[in-house]
């Protein structure tokens, strides 16, 4: 399976990216199975905001490819990138905080391929939406929100707030996820329940997460693969396992 190119929602290779003197990515290969978790770890400066920046056509690489779904998206700019099913957490569209958790999911969902003035004539409209009201609410379940869906979105609490996000990017029709470390500025038991969900979201839909941390801990327990970066480079990739047995990983966190 590992080898079926079928199975993986994103590959790139050799990106290398600088600015200025600065190698920030320099040959990065790496692959992201369907329905995945998978992890981006390294120390602060290692290049893994750079490597998203670059996928998602925030940055232009200056080398290497980005083949995402069996299409080659090097060089796209990020709205196309975004309108194919590449989402990144700060790509979307922040909460609109006066609105309520279910309508923030709402507005997240693609608008019908359909004249909205012709749909309204024939009465489809209503359907749509009532259609679209139980997409949201299952959405909203999925995240762990559904008993939130009348809040304004200002009352949730951080963590929330990024299973906002996530349920915004999974009502767009998002198939892959980076999140640039999702678990910051939440407690470490709100941390590991937010990994829980990604992991019941991936089983449930077609989605998979690429997950940037710097912290460890919690992040390997969930992982399917990682990938640790070091100055611009993979240093190591495997399953969490071999990247704790790993000797050039302690090294890195360690020093
Ligand atoms: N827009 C930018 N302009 C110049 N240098 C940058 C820019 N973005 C990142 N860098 C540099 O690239 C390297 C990798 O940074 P980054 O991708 O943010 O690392 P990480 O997310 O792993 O902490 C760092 O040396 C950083 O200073
Ligand atoms: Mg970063």
């Amino acid at each position: 399976m590992a080898n079926n190119r079928d199975n993986l929602i994103l590959i790139t290779k050799n990106i290398t990216k600088r600015f200025g003197g600065v190698i920030a990515l320099d040959k990065v290969s790496l692959v992201v199975s369907r329905r995945s978790i998978t992890l981006l770890i390294g120390p602060n400066g290692a290049g893994k905001t750079t490597f998203v920046n670059v996928c998602t056509g925030v940055f232009k690489p200056d080398e290497g490819k980005i083949i995402f779904e069996a299409r080659d998206i090097t060089g796209w700019p990020p709205y196309k990138v975004y309108s194919i099913g590449l989402a990144r957490s700060f790509q979307i569209p922040q909460p609109f905080r006066s609105l309520t958790v279910l309508d923030n999911v709402l507005v997240a969902m693609k608008s019908p391929g359909e004249d909205p003035i012709r749909a309204l004539f024939k009465g489809s409209w209503i359907r749509r939406e009532e259609e679209n009201i139980k997409k949201a609410f299952k959405i909203l379940e999925l995240v762990g929100l559904e008993n939130y869906w009348d809040w304004e979105a200002y009352k949730l609490g951080a963590g929330q707030l990024k299973m906002l996000e996530v349920a915004r990017s999974i009502a767009s029709g998002a198939k892959l996820l980076a999140l640039d470390e999702p678990i910051g500025g939440t407690d470490p038991r709100y941390s590991s329940y937010i990994f829980e969900q990604l992991q019941s979201i991936r089983k449930e839909l077609d989605i998979s997460f690429l997950v940037i941390e710097h912290r460890i801990d919690v992040a390997l327990k969930y992982a399917d693969m990682v990938y640790v970066m070091d100055r611009g480079r993979v240093i190591a990739e495997g399953s969490p396992n071999e990247i704790l047995k790993n000797p050039k990983v302690a090294e890195v966190y360690l020093g």
